[in-house]
């Protein structure tokens, strides 16, 4: 019963991300076909997968380690805890970093013809009524978020805009319910249930991160504990269309389970054994004795410990920086590229004002040593979510003609109330802003954790940049780099070993 669930989201993993269209694919399809009918037939004892067991992915391979010792697939992570046959595992698969490659939605729509529970109508197909669409998932990897407009009439902090839908090519961008609540639709990748010790805000909204802020050494793991259970189960009440919570029991299972586990890239093709080999740090075994707390190293100078930014945030192939493998050079080279390499941030609400610039590098934002989201709770909108169509800032727009945005709906927000009355927002995403009603949270999202990227592509939120080319295409133009093309290819290498 559990393998005939699990068995495909596994195997399509475990034989990787194959480019689209061409006879090798067809062949590998075949090939788990037959696959998944030998072992669901077969009784198989083991329910643990072996700690840094290897999933292909188009770099090498990636692994998850759990401080437990093994990844145990039969808790409740893995089980059917709702109504339409999802287990948390359906969008975060251990073959791809605990997110979802669009790849391996894309085998798995053709290898169940579209019955794979991933693509139930609820948050799988475009809209939750209507006809089935399930367009976006496959090609993009991405569920519908509705997300619930704070009401404006008797709610005593009303949102200072109001909303609406300018494109909804799907139509229900923003829908109505009997009682006059407005839910809008967004959509999202699967963030990695995974290296969630690292978290600064749960959710690229930070929604569950709210009540119980991630900000403080003290409170943090109690906090996170909190986060993550109420997550869990607001998690199986929609995306698995649960009629109750999962108990207590399993809760505590489920948040014990993710919180042992951590994942990166193992091995790449070219420059081998990430971890371990001349001194290279990479792969997940060294990321349970990573330090971190809530601040480390903030890049705002707001260390609770006092330390000084430190711009070198990566520091796992530093080893490789004289190393006679072109690849591993190449990859040390990517790696201080992310760490110094000067860029001129602009117009971006969370961290500029204005047309204020700032001198900084990857690191600025992404400041948590060796696994890169930021240390502080510090959403930020660089513009993924915005529209070509409306966009007026022509770094954006040089940035975004370098992404293949899916085709989404745009809302306008009209601010009128607080300093920033009178402004108007296009996005497809308007982020924290609809969790808080504030205009100056509008579009704003969290950045993830960078590691185990090669095992989940696409990227950003909406998975607007296909590969780790495009992101770094986005930001050479977004934020004026003038990466020549050698740099470029160095900091795809190296994202690619995270
Ligand atoms: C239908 C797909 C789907 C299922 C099933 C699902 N998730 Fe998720 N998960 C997502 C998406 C999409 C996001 C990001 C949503 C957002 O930011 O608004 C996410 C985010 C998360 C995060 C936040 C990570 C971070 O960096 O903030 C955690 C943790 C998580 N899910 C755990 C779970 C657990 C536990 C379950 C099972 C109870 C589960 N998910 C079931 C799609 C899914
Ligand atoms: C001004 C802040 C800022 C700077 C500078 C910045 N990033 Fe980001 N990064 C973000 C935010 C915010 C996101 C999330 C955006 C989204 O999901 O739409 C992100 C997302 C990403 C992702 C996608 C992760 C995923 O799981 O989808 C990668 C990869 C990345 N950044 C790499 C880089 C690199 C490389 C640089 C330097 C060239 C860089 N970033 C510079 C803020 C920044």
């Amino acid at each position: 019963m559990f393998y005939q669930t699990r068995m495909p989201e596994f195997l399509s993993g475990l034989l990787g991300k194959i480019p689209a269209h061409n006879s090798l694919r067809r062949r590998v399809i075949v090939l788990v076909a037959i696959l998944v009918i030998v072992t669901t037939g077969s009784a198989i004892a083991d329910i643990y997968l072996p700690n840094l067991l290897p999933f292909l992915d188009l770099a090498g391979f990636s692994a998850t380690n759990s401080t437990t010792g093994s990844v145990d697939i039969s808790g409740p992570f893995f089980q059917t805890l709702g109504t339409n046959g999802r287990t948390c595992a359906t969008c975060h698969a251990a073959s791809d970093g605990f997110g979802l490659s669009a790849v391996d939605a894309q085998l798995r729509y053709y290898i169940t013809n579209g019955k794979d529970p991933l693509f139930a109508q609820v948050d799988g197909s475009t809209c939750p009524t209507g006809p089935v669409n399930n367009t976006l998932v496959v090609n993009n990897g991405l569920i519908r978020i509705g997300i619930q407009v704070p009401p404006n009439t008797t709610d005593a902090n009303p949102p200072q805009f109001t909303i609406t839908a300018v494109e909804d090519p799907y139509g229900c961008a923003l829908t109505t319910d009997s009682q006059g609540q407005q839910t809008a639709s967004m959509y999202r990748r699967p963030l990695p249930a995974t290296n969630l010790g690292f978290l600064s805000a749960v959710m690229f909204d930070g929604r569950e991160s709210v009540t119980y802020p991630l900000n403080n050494e003290q409170t943090f793991a109690a906090n996170l504990n909190t986060d993550l259970t109420q997550q869990a189960i607001d998690a199986t009440l929609t995306h698995a269309q649960a009629t109750q919570p999962p108990t207590s029991t399993q809760l505590s299972q489920i948040v014990s389970f993710e919180l042992a586990l951590n994942s990166a890239q193992l091995y790449d093709f070219f420059a081998g054994n990430l971890n371990g080999q001349k001194g290279s740090q990479g792969g997940p075994q060294f990321l349970p004795t990573q330090q971190y707390y809530p601040g480390i190293n903030d890049s705002l100078g707001g260390d609770p410990n006092g330390q000084p930014f430190n711009p070198n945030v990566f520091t796992i192939y530093t080893a490789w920086q004289n190393s006679r493998n072109s690849r591993q050079a190449s990859i040390a080279r990517g790696e201080q590229i992310f760490n110094t390499q000067a860029l001129t941030i602009s117009d971006v609400p969370g961290l500029t004002t204005g047309t204020q610039t700032i001198a900084g590098t990857c690191t600025t934002c992404h400041d948590a040593p060796n696994v890169g989201d930021h240390s502080f709770p510090l959403p930020l909108d660089i513009g993924t979510s915005h529209s070509l169509q409306y966009e007026t800032d022509p770094n954006i727009i040089a940035g975004l003609q370098q992404l293949q945005q899916p085709t989404a709906p745009v809302f306008e927000l009209v601010c009128t109330q607080g300093t920033q009355a009178g402004q108007v927002f296009y996005t497809s995403d308007p982020g924290k802003g609809l969790i808080s009603g504030q205009c100056s949270d509008i579009g704003r999202i969290k950045g993830p954790i960078l590691r185990g990227l090669a095992a989940r592509a696409p990227y950003f939120h909406n998975g607007a940049a296909a590969n780790l080319s495009q992101v770094v295409n986005f930001y050479n133009k977004r934020f004026q780099i003038g990466l020549s093309s050698q740099q470029m290819q160095d900091l795809v290498n190296f994202l690619q070993t995270l």
